[in-house]
């Protein structure tokens, strides 16, 4: 039985019920408007735990003041239809703002190391408050284990570096991207774009495939790079960055025999994509 719990006691109840009945606790955390992605995610989520939770919060902190807040897409009946499909998700946990940000609530976990550069040279306090409100969701919910997309790949590895860091006994698993047909990864933000800015956003895959593919042949990283930029700006995108990055790291590759990985972000009118794969 899918039950929803608003508040702090009730989810911490269902938790430690289903403990009691020697369940171990998974745990999914979202911002709603959900789409297959992250729904494979609870299937994965329930490969490892038979107690599935599923948080939905749209967390203002990791919003600046000109980023889409108010417009993100919402859809609270919608995402439980879609959460009942999934045969383990038991909980669906929706703290409101003022559960989660109390008045008062004055502290932050500031993440660095995975946290520097990338998505933190255009968001620089997107991570802050990513770590904040995961550190919240882990202690609220004291997962065993916690699933993130691999399609927010920096996040990734800022959240398996403050578990090590914080010494949270939780294991955290990262899910496979989700694409459509023509490669574009799903995204809860793919809903902002029309049908012109929809063909364009297609290019993205295809482009950063092919400038992988170019440096996994042993090409110059810098070139294959510069090569990358002027293609996504002749397909009609900004580019707020494109990069190689050490996979693990996610510093400038020094040592092409470990694995690499190829990053970006890129905007189309007001509509920002950000892509990852594996070189
Ligand atoms: P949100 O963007 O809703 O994403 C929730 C989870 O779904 C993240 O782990 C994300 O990487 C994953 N995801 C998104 N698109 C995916 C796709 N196409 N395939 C597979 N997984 C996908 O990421 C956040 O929310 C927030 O930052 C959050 C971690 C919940 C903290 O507020």
């Amino acid at each position: 039985m899918l039950s929803i719990s608003r508040t702090i006691p009730f989810l911490r109840n269902a938790v430690t019920d289903a403990r009691s009945r020697g369940q171990r606790i998974a745990l999914v955390p979202t911002m709603g408007a959900l789409h297959e992605g992250h729904l494979s995610l609870c299937r994965l989520a329930a490969q490892h735990a038979p107690f599935v939770v599923v948080s939905i919060f749209v967390n203002p902190a990791q919003f600046a003041p000109h980023e889409d807040l108010a417009t993100y897409p919402r859809d609270e009946a919608g995402d439980i239809a879609k959460l009942e499909t999934v045969d383990a998700v038991q909980l669906i946990y929706v703290p409101t703002p003022s559960v989660m940000y109390p008045d008062g609530f004055a502290t932050s976990v500031v993440p660095k190391g995975a946290a520097e550069g990338l998505e933190t040279d255009f968001r620089p306090h997107f991570f802050a408050g990513v770590a904040t409100v995961v550190t919240k969701l882990f202690t609220q919910v004291a997962p065993d284990v916690a699933v993130f997309g691999e399609k927010d790949y920096q996040q990734l590895q800022v959240i398996k570096q403050l578990v090590r860091d914080l010494d949270l006994p939780i294991e955290i698993i990262g899910g496979e991207t989700l694409r459509e047909p023509d490669g574009l990864a799903l995204s809860s933000r793919n809903a902002y774009l029309d049908a012109r800015a929809r063909a364009i956003a297609g290019r993205l895959n295809v482009i950063m495939r092919s400038t992988a593919g170019s440096v996994a042949q042993g090409r110059d990283v810098g070139l294959c790079v510069k090569i990358g930029h002027d293609e996504l700006r002749k397909a009609g995108f900004e580019v707020d960055y494109l990069e190689i990055r050490d996979a693990s790291t996610l510093k400038p590759v020094t040592d092409r025999t470990k694995p690499m990985r190829i990053l970006a972000a890129v905007r189309i009118g007001r509509t920002r994509l950000i892509d990852n794969m594996p070189v």
